[in-house]
């Protein structure tokens, strides 16, 4: 079982557990004798269940289970050892177990609660705050139901129940008290010497755009979605000027996976201020890395993306040769994107295929009738790629992938999650029970480029309530807190840094850091096997523990954060800095 169903599985018998016991309970208030024991048999079963889920958990990591051995596994001890025995007595007024039974359910569901709202690391101030709730939950059933527990007892159960509620409401306040991320500074802008040789003027307003047929309301980079395609020769100087006519949450051109300078890195509040409606604002930077790769507004990024905001950026170590497609894939308004494209091409000619995902979620692609390659995934060459055929290839959220091929003489078609996007002629292959590529054992090994670490990082990825904002919301975390109070990561130019991402929700993260590529090393304790992967976009699914690094190379203040940009919104971003 991968760690992924494991951690479902352990959620569903929690669950299971929690209802049973209180179900139980509430039962034997009823006097519904058979249906009380009933119920109390399950929840039983279900809580020993879980000492092997537990169990399994642990070994897959501690980040996994670290909660659940530490304030799941008494809680649920204390609910057997109380409930147990009252029940193997069998008594006469099945109302006798009722407290008993009742304090297991608490006792579970206290500990389920710690793991949706607080997970991981697990810390005292969760522990002490589940163990009061049990408590106060307890004694007032208690006096409801007229069972009287001695005074004493009461009055010291009630005593501990506040103290833990002070000390656990302090810590998980203390804990995130302070933010190091500097917002709204300068922005010193150090623009390069170098004469521009390729000049762009972007201008972001609100329209209506053709999807699908159908015209639907977007925001534009000059009316269109997406945005012009920007071109370029590797060693131009780009020259771009972003225009806000009326877009009220502000832009911001992010150019995601080129490792610009810091500064023109498009991140507002971080590298510059946005750009407000009337205003403008020049991006320079040297297009000194070949590849594929997209530009999008930073700003208010989850609605800005998804309204339209972007657009391809494409660099070519020269000029074309060939046939060279960009099929950048979206949904706007609930509508696909790009409109299927049918082109003839000669037999033949080499073709490149560039395929972007600019949505939050995975996509899926199938290219039919033909053999290929990968030849570059996020813009950077892979070594030794070997031909494939009926395989699909999955694309996390801001990734992209280039395939190469030599047009056959019979036509092929690009699939996008069974629609067919780009084609030479009709195509009738259906690509749905393709295996997928798995890029970690794709192509030929080269050796990891250093032989030491001087920074390590563990991002464990999950959920939990946010109470520090205004409103409390049930945020995307990171380590258990969330934008902005995650603490920045600091290194040292020329640091080699070391990233474990643990991902221990029930969602895919993609993850995705500005400034650099990083070096995939491990998944799941299996050392890449394949060519290098220098990537900057890459999907962490639930259970999954990938370790990546990087040289830290490009001084500045990074966002670092999910590229599901609903996620990142929802608290899942923080910062890399320099020192
Ligand atoms: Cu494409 Cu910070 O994002
Ligand atoms: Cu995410």
């Amino acid at each position: 079982m991968s760690t992924g169903s494991l951690l479902a599985a352990d959620l569903v018998i929690a669950v299971l557990a929690a209802a049973c016991w209180l179900g139980g309970g509430a039962a034997s208030t009823a006097r519904r004798r058979p249906l009380a024991l009933g119920l109390a048999a399950l929840a039983l079963v279900a809580t020993l269940a879980r000492a092997i889920t537990i169990t399994a958990l642990a070994r897959a990591g501690w980040w996994f289970a670290a909660e659940k051995v530490l304030i799941a596994a008494p809680l649920s001890l204390a609910a057997v050892g109380v409930a147990g025995p009252r029940l193997l007595q069998a008594p006469r007024d099945i109302r006798a177990v009722a407290v008993p039974l009742l304090f297991a359910g608490y006792a579970t569901s206290s500990a389920l609660l710690v793991t949706v709202l607080h997970g991981y690391p697990a810390s005292a101030g969760a522990g002490l705050l589940a163990v009061a709730g049990v408590v106060a939950a307890t004694v007032i059933t208690g006096r409801a139901l007229g069972a009287r527990p001695r005074r004493t007892v009461s009055r010291v159960a009630v005593v501990v129940a506040g103290a833990a509620l002070v000390t656990g409401t302090g810590l998980t306040v203390a804990a995130g008290a302070t933010s190091v991320v500097p917002h709204d500074h300068g922005y010193p802008v150090a623009r390069i010497a170098a004469e521009p040789t390729r000049r762009f003027t972007l201008t972001a307003g609100t329209t209506t755009v053709n999807a699908g047929g159908r015209n639907v309301a977007a925001w534009a980079f000059n009316a269109q979605v997406p945005g012009p395609e920007l071109t370029a020769t590797v060693g131009d100087v780009l020259d771009v000027t972003l225009r806000n006519r009326d877009i009220e949450r502000g832009v911001t051109l992010h150019w995601h996976g080129y490792d610009v300078p810091n500064d023109q890195d498009g991140v507002p509040g971080v590298t510059q201020a946005a750009v407000r409606p009337g205003q403008e604002f020049v991006y320079r930077f040297r297009a000194d890395q070949a590849g594929t790769y997209w530009y999008h507004t930073h700003s208010a990024s989850d609605v800005g993306v998804r309204m339209g905001l972007y657009g391809v950026l494409v660099v070519r170590p020269r000029p074309v040769t060939g046939v060279d497609v960009t099929v950048p894939v979206h949904t706007l308004a609930g509508r696909s994107l790009p409109a299927p494209r049918v082109e003839r091409v000669e037999a033949g000619a080499p073709v490149r295929l560039r395929l972007i995902n600019t949505d939050s979620t995975t996509h899926r692609y199938a290219l039919a009738g033909t053999a290929f390659r990968v030849a570059a995934i996020d813009g950077v060459d892979l070594r030794g790629p070997t031909p494939l055929a009926d395989t699909a290839v999955l694309i996390p959220a801001g990734g992209r992938y280039d395939l190469v091929f030599n047009a056959p003489t019979t036509p092929v078609a690009l699939f996008v999650d069974g629609r067919a996007v780009y084609s030479t002629g009709p195509v009738s292959t259906a690509t749905g029970t393709w295996p997928v590529l798995d890029p970690l054992d794709y192509g030929a090994r080269a050796p990891v480029p250093w032989s030491r670490v001087d920074k390590t990082f563990t991002l464990v990825l999950d959920r939990g309530l946010d109470l520090r904002g205004l409103l409390p919301r049930y945020a995307h975390t990171v380590n258990g807190a969330a934008d902005p109070d995650i603490p920045p990561q600091v290194v040292r130019l020329g640091d080699v840094v070391l990233f474990t991402i643990v991902n221990r929700s029930q969602v895919v993260h993609p993850w995705h850091l500005h400034g650099h590529h990083v070096l995939v090393l491990a998944r799941d304790g299996e050392p890449a096997a394949g060519s290098p992967l220098w990537l900057d976009s890459f999907d962490v699914r639930p259970g999954e523990v990938w370790k990546v690094a990087f040289r830290a190379d490009n001084p500045g203040m990074w966002a670092n954060h999910c590229h599901n940009l609903a996620h990142a919104d929802a608290g899942m971003t923080l910062h890399l800095m320099y020192s």
